[in-house]
């Protein structure tokens, strides 16, 4: 395994002409231009080949240009590209009845569309307000709902998403997120992480900030992304759906980056046996190309009348005819593929972390993964500047790989990656980590 030279001269060209022309706002990872992918490789423009082990942050779930999916793209193309949400088309109607028919939940679903995961959030939390008539929201710390003044509200994972853009939407309380490894409330004996969280919300935020009854709902990750890859601890969604349905509050699970098979399941939350009262989708939903939505109640989405929202793309056909192949592939092959190939990288990465002290948690759910490296196992201290020089090493050698929360790097691959290439990204990973251990030696 080499240690490569890139960008080669053809990227470093392409970034010298990027930076002239784009704002430097999107914050770029690695110096990767690409060229094409397949499956879960990408090569670069000037050849160089990688596993791809993020995904585009977890939005190519079926892997590059999927045949099936680009087929579906190319005869919609043919037909019509776009006639506005202020008519109707059979692709929409069919992707509406799809996804309505894996909603979370036993009630009637109905489907709103959008373009992205922060519309999706946005229409979730317009719903919510609209449906209940009531004016606060409970989010997470650490949490990622996007960057739309509405979602920017909500997303509290870093203080540079949010730096010189107050006053944001008013309302939002923050409360911790259930993260049992580094937990910052005291639990009573015996008590689980996630019911202390719970026990957190009712008595200090609704017993004294936010009167129950007017609060409209409480927005989660099922597993939280951008914060970390931190799984709560299994009392907590069955305590948090219990708090919502004693006071009337709504449940929105924002599934935009653990959604769509991408832990095994269709949804996330399903791992934990509780139903939401309004799902979030978008990422992994039509294999790269923008879509966004919310799966809700039928009685939610039917209270919401012409005009109360809506948009121009919603429903787009050629996002809704990736989207019905995507969701056609995930439920023929790629759902048991991440659910089977997550049991087996989670087994290997705990192995690893046998041998790297450097890894503080191994954790996830199929193919959701998160290593958390720390500066000792007994502190528990993040240590980003490690992590940030593993990320760059996995480059180098072959990679793509993205780091989340104060020190964790991410496994969020194609569901349709093979075992061959799985492994080959993992030892690239362990190779990354022996570098990083040398320098910091
Ligand atoms: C959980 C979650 N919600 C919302 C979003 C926002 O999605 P988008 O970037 O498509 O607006 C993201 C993006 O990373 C996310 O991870």
């Amino acid at each position: 395994m080499e240690l490569r030279d890139v960008p080669g001269p053809k990227a470093r060209a392409i970034i010298a002409r990027d930076k002239q022309v784009l704002s430097p706002v999107a914050g770029r990872v690695a110096e990767f231009v690409m060229s094409h992918g397949r499956g879960a490789e990408v090569w670069d423009v000037d050849g160089y080949r990688y596993v791809d082990l993020i995904a585009g942050i977890a939005v190519n779930s079926t892997g590059h240009s999927h045949p099936r999916v680009v087929q579906a793209i190319q005869q919609q193309a043919e037909k019509f590209l776009h006639i506005s949400a202020d008519y109707y088309h059979e692709l929409w109607v069919r992707l509406g009845e799809r996804l309505a028919g894996i909603a979370p939940f036993q009630e009637e679903a109905m489907v709103f569309l959008a373009n992205s995961g922060a519309e999706s959030v946005e229409a979730a939390l317009k719903a919510a307000r609209y449906y209940t008539k009531r004016k606060f929201f409970i989010a997470f710390l650490s949490a990622f709902h996007g960057r739309t003044m509405g979602a920017l509200a909500f997303t509290a994972s870093k203080a540079k998403y949010r730096a010189n853009y107050f006053p944001w939407m008013p309302g939002v309380l923050h409360v911790p997120y259930p993260d049992a490894y580094r937990p910052v409330l005291l639990s009573k004996p015996g008590e689980d992480y996630g019911e202390t969280v719970v026990r957190y919300i009712e008595e200090q935020v609704l017993g004294k900030l936010a009167p129950p009854d007017e609060v409209a709902g409480i927005i989660v990750e099922p597993i939280q992304g951008e914060g970390g890859y931190v799984v709560p601890p299994d009392g907590f969604f069955p305590a948090l759906r219990r708090l919502c349905d004693k006071y009337g509050i709504l449940l929105i699970d924002d599934e935009v980056q653990a959604g769509v098979g991408r832990t095994g399941k269709w949804w996330a939350i399903e791992h934990w046996g509780v139903e939401p009262d309004i799902v979030c989708t978008a990422k992994g939903i039509a294999s790269g190309v923008p879509m966004g939505g919310i799966i809700a109640r039928k009685r939610i989405l039917e209270a919401w009348p012409p005009g109360a929202h809506g948009n121009t793309y919603g429903g787009n056909p050629l996002a809704a005819a990736a989207a019905l192949a995507t969701i056609d592939l995930i439920e023929q092959e790629y759902m048991a593929n991440a659910a089977q190939l997550g049991v087996y990288a989670l087994e290997r990465l705990n192995e690893m972390a046998a041998r790297h002290p450097s890894i503080g948690q191994v954790r996830g759910k199929g193919l959701m993964l998160g290593v958390d490296f720390v500066k000792d196992r007994e502190s528990r201290e993040p240590f980003a500047e490690f992590r940030d020089r593993i990320v760059e090493y996995t480059f180098r050698l072959g990679a793509l790989m993205m780091g989340c929360g104060p020190s964790t790097v991410r496994l969020a691959p194609p569901l349709a990656i093979t075992k061959d290439l799985l492994d080959e990204g993992l030892e690239i990973f362990e190779e990354a980590i022996r570098l990083a251990e040398k320098d910091f030696a």
